[in-house]
């Protein structure tokens, strides 16, 4: 199937690590020019050449910066587009919600969840829609989570965080549809990244259970038995943000496994 991604130009958001990286992979492999961001440069140099060897040698674009600030998402969505002479694509994944229950979690806790996991991506659509308009339109995913819908009291920063990622999806495909930007969320369950090994401490303390214990009890409440993978998920980043997903907008797409029930809930 050729997804029609051959040049089009790709922004993703926390793009050196996890999913955002391996959605560079496979944009790479689709013949995509891709553009990286992240707070850390060395993270973004080691992604680079990950995703350029990828692209069988095709040059990825770095940018610094933090989502948690307007004028660096601005900056960045800005500088991508400058590099590649526009932009077709934003993939917004740069999250990082701590987890833990209500009497653990802090101001801090919270405003750093909703900073970044809501209002960076809130920023970056509002950096890259000029750019979008610009080409007659095209893609924006957020790679947003199924607590979203399905809403954990242990993780419960994230699952706010998460449901109003998902009312944006929704009220933004509406508004950009008939300008020819799609605008779709796609909603992991627990996918094996640096973040999710966080989380599960983050429960073994709560729970006084070793990280062992918190690990087997997660996998238990999953009919397929074992967590996504980082490129599961870029592979349906990659479809939704494609030609061939032409009649996808404002879709919450799940991709947790069957998960039936809140996670750790057995
Ligand atoms: N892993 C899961 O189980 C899971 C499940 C459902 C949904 N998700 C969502 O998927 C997305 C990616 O998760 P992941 O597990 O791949 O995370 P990850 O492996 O921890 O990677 C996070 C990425 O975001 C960047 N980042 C963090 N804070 C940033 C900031 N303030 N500004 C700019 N970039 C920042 C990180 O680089 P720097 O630290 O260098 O900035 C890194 O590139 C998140 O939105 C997460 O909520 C994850």
């Amino acid at each position: 199937m050729d997804l029609g991604l051959q040049g089009k130009v790709v922004f993703i958001t926390g793009g050196s690590k996890g999913i955002g990286r391996a959605c560079g992979v496979e944009f790479a492999r689709e013949g995509a020019h891709v553009a990286i961001c992240a707070r850390g440069l060395e993270g973004l140099r080691e992604a680079a050449k990950t995703i350029e060897a990828a692209g069988g040698g095709r040059p990825v674009f770095t940018v610094a910066g933090d989502m948690t600030k307007w004028e660096d998402a601005r900056r960045c969505v800005d500088e991508a587009a400058a590099h590649f002479g526009g932009l077709d694509v934003l993939v917004n994944c740069a999250g990082a919600s701590p987890g833990g229950v209500l009497e653990h979690l802090t101001e801090d806790d919270w405003a750093l969840s909703l900073q970044l996991k809501f209002m960076g991506y809130v920023r970056c659509t509002k950096a890259a829609v000029p750019h979008l308009l610009r080409r007659g339109g095209g893609r924006i995913v957020n790679v947003v989570g199924n607590d979203g819908i399905k809403p954990v009291y242990w993780e419960i920063t994230a699952s706010a965080a998460n449901a109003a990622d998902l009312a944006m999806t929704s009220a933004l495909a509406e508004q950009y549809g008939p300008h020819g930007i799609l605008v779709n969320a796609v909603n992991p369950g627990p996918v094996d990244t640096g973040r999710w090994d966080g989380l599960v401490r983050a429960y073994a303390r709560d729970k006084k259970l070793s990280v062992e214990q918190a690990s087997a009890q997660a996998l238990r409440s999953l009919p397929l038995g074992r967590i996504c993978t980082p490129e599961e998920v870029a592979a349906v980043v990659v479809f939704v943000a494609s030609a061939r997903a032409s009649y996808m907008n404002g879709a919450w797409i799940t991709l947790d496994g069957g998960q039936r029930k809140a996670i750790m809930d057995v």
